[in-house]
């Protein structure tokens, strides 16, 4: 996913002058114990799990990118071996775990359960909360067949060596996230795909698509701005501003038919993973464009029903602002 950003926009933060410093202070977050489960390794779970670390661009914040690459891809080798998360402006030195499944470095004598524990609930192994730019409070509502497809696969990757150094979140911000996570309770069912506004929303909840395309202040996105585009990253000297994907028929997508929106995304499979030059012709950008060009033509037209759905925002965003010298 961002490759680089102000990832915390995740925070359900509650404010300290309402809970109380002092109950947050000595607060702990709230786990509950990982399942027994042992997943199903059937090649359809597997291929379904990858599917779903493309949606969820696992590999955008896991894997250190080859940025002489169209769409960032993992390095060679590299993929899921973590890295620090390479946000100057993140509140502390976030280190994105290493999910291969290596023994020492990666998560490799985990349980199954104690990894569905971590992707949906925040929990990490020995019961310490994950920051939340990993982005839990989305997956929590992958459905069980889901989750446990994405660790049938997870289980598949290369074992890679990679130590890292712990996350560790600055004050006060480490007191705020505590309230993050919360144990899944209830069997979480996987959506019926023929309600395609439904199953539109589901995909978009696990490829975040929000966190990207919503304003933010303060660490958390403006909900009545929600896909209304303008946010902001940057890496290096280039930078580049998310688009307005809600159904504003003038500074949003609401004029757009299903087709062009498809081909909005297929048309990135030509360019992927090739050089980047100078020329560029789809510019700078952190859009997973390589894998949401993956996606089958009838999930992009769930998500276009689902963002058609949506309430217009009315903002006109330029999206490769001239100030980069056009590189974007
Ligand atoms: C936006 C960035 C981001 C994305 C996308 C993301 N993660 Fe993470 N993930 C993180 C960060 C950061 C941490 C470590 C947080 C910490 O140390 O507090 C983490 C931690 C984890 C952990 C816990 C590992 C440990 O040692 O505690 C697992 C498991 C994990 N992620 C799996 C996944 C999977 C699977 C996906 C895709 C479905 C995914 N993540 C997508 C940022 C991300
Ligand atoms: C990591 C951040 C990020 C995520 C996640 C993300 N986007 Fe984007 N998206 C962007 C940015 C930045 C742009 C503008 C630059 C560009 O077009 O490449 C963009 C552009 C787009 C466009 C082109 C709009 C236009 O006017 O040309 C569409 C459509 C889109 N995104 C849909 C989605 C959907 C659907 C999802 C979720 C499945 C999603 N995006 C997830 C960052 C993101």
């Amino acid at each position: 996913m961002w490759k680089n950003m102000v990832g915390y926009s995740l925070l359900a933060v509650v404010s300290v002058a309402a809970a109380g410093f002092a109950y947050l202070y000595f607060r702990s977050p709230a786990t509950a114990p990982p399942s027994n489960i042992k997943v199903d390794a059937s090649s359809a779970r597997i291929a379904r799990g990858k599917y779903t670390y493309m949606l969820s661009d696992c590999d955008g914040c896991h894997s250190p990118a080859n940025r002489q690459l169209y769409d960032n891809p993992p390095v060679e080798g590299l993929q899921a071996a973590g890295q620090i998360f390479p946000d100057p402006t993140a509140p502390g030195r976030i280190v994105v775990s290493n999910i291969t499944p290596d023994r020492e470095t990666g998560i490799g004598n985990w349980t199954d359960g104690e990894k569905i524990r971590a992707i949906r609930e925040g929990i990490s192994r020995d019961g310490h909360m994950l920051f939340p730019i990993m982005p839990y409070p989305y997956f929590r509502h992958m459905s069980d067949d889901d989750v446990q497809s994405l660790v049938a696969y997870l289980n598949t990757l290369p074992p890679v060596r990679n130590s890292l150094p712990a996350t560790k979140v600055d004050f006060p911000v480490s007191l705020l996230v505590k309230g993050v996570p919360r144990p899944v309770t209830a069997a979480v069912k996987h959506p019926d795909r023929s309600n395609k506004q439904l199953y539109g929303e589901y995909l978009a909840t696990l490829g975040s698509c929000e966190t990207c395309h919503t304003q933010e202040e303060r660490g958390q996105i403006v909900v009545s701005k929600r896909f209304g585009g303008g946010r902001r990253f940057g890496i290096g000297d280039q930078v580049v501003v998310s688009a307005n994907i809600s159904p504003d028929k003038q500074s949003g997508i609401g004029e757009w038919s299903l087709d062009r929106f498809q081909q909005r995304f297929y048309k990135h499979s030509k360019h992927a993973r090739k050089p980047r030059v100078d020329a560029d012709p789809e510019k700078f950008s952190i859009m997973p464009w390589d894998n949401l060009s993956q996606l089958p033509p009838e999930d992009l037209e769930a998500l276009y029903i689902y963002l058609m759905s949506r309430l217009p925002i009315e903002n006109k965003v330029e999206s490769h602002p001239v100030e980069t010298g056009g590189k974007g």
